[in-house]
């Protein structure tokens, strides 16, 4: 039987989640649902509302994990006016995160933590909220040399909270990595659709499940889309421009390539992690994730061949 070391008995901090929308109002949510005490903020009066109903308490003094879940272009700003306790931490679930370190990172230092959860739907608002969002999907959590790990660690714990596995990541291997599964697919679906649209209405008329497929996720807020392309602009060219050589390739390679990548079965080993910045590293470049933290070390997988 494998050692256990006991796992601490720390209080888990409070949370507190600033825009109230569909991954803030989701994690709240899960939060509460979860029995832990959540304060939120949203400027809209509806998303406020809504967040009340789900037994989130509404303030603008916010301390222990302050969770930015706004849009992209108010990241930077959304702490303004609000009361945050000096000794807070501060994590955002932006879809790039670059810029949110350049801005964020640069004014808190250690006591920010840039984080991503690979998840969400092509609704938006606080009527798209979900408790159950965050099951099962990987949650980006960024360590950069001056992140601060003890903080690192508590937010990583509130993802594993809502039943998250956590991906540890820099910022910029994250912005190189989601161009290429994110932001040129919501291209791509945009492209698919408007060349969809020049062929014709008797086209459009027979689209069935592969059209619908990909071009779901350009059904989201042009706005979000915008943000999160233009926002990873340099990451997301770079992307495109490895799209389009491969749609260069003759067709019947690309399609047995491109059908290898998605078949390929995989299995998964477990592993222990020592608390250490390299080590978390590694186990995210190499396609792992943390799934639970104990004392000394955190547990998780990485992929293995079956
Ligand atoms: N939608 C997705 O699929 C997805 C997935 C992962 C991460 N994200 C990221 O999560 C963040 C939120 O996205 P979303 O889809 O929940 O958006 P959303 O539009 O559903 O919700 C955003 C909320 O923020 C509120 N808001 C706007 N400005 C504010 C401010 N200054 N202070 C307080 N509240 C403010 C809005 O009223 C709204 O309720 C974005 O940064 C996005 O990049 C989105």
């Amino acid at each position: 039987m494998a050692e256990r070391f006991p796992v601490p008995t720390m209080p888990a901090p409070p949370v507190a989640v600033v825009g109230l929308g569909q991954l803030g109002g989701s994690l709240a949510a899960a939060l509460v649902a979860a029995g832990r005490p959540v304060r939120g903020w949203d400027v809209d009066p509806a998303a406020r509302d809504a967040a009340a109903a789900r037994g989130v308490q509404i303030s603008q003094e916010l301390s222990g994990v302050v969770v930015l879940a706004v849009p992209l272009p108010v990241m930077a700003t959304a702490l303004d006016g609000l009361a945050v306790a000096g000794d807070a931490t501060v994590t955002d679930l932006g879809s790039v995160k670059r810029p949110v370190l350049d801005t964020v990172g640069t004014a808190l230092g250690g006591r920010f933590v840039g984080g991503h959860p690979m998840c969400g739907t092509e609704r938006s608002g606080h009527t798209a909220a979900d408790p159950g969002l965050f099951a099962g999907a990987r949650w980006a959590l960024c360590l950069e040399p001056g992140t601060d790990l003890s903080r690192w660690l508590r937010v990583a714990e509130i993802a594993l909270a809502v039943g998250a596995e956590v991906v540890p990541v820099t910022a910029a291997e994250h912005d190189d990595a989601v161009a290429a599964i994110s932001h040129v697919p919501h291209l791509l679906a945009a492209a698919l659709a408007a060349a969809a649209g020049q062929a014709g209405p008797l086209a459009l008329s027979l689209a069935a499940g592969s059209f619908r497929d990909g071009t779901r996720v350009i059904g989201s807020d042009p706005a979000f889309v915008r943000a999160m392309v233009e926002g990873n602009a340099a990451p997301t060219s770079a992307a495109l421009a490895r799209v389009q050589e491969q749609l260069a390739r003759p067709w019947a390679e690309l399609v047995g390539d491109g059908h290898a990548v998605v078949t390929r079965e995989q299995g998964r080993r477990s592993v222990r992690v020592p608390l250490e910045r390299a080590a978390l590293l590694s186990l995210g470049r190499s396609g792992g994730a943390v799934t639970r933290r104990l004392a000394a070390f955190v547990e998780g997988y990485v992929p293995d061949p079956a």
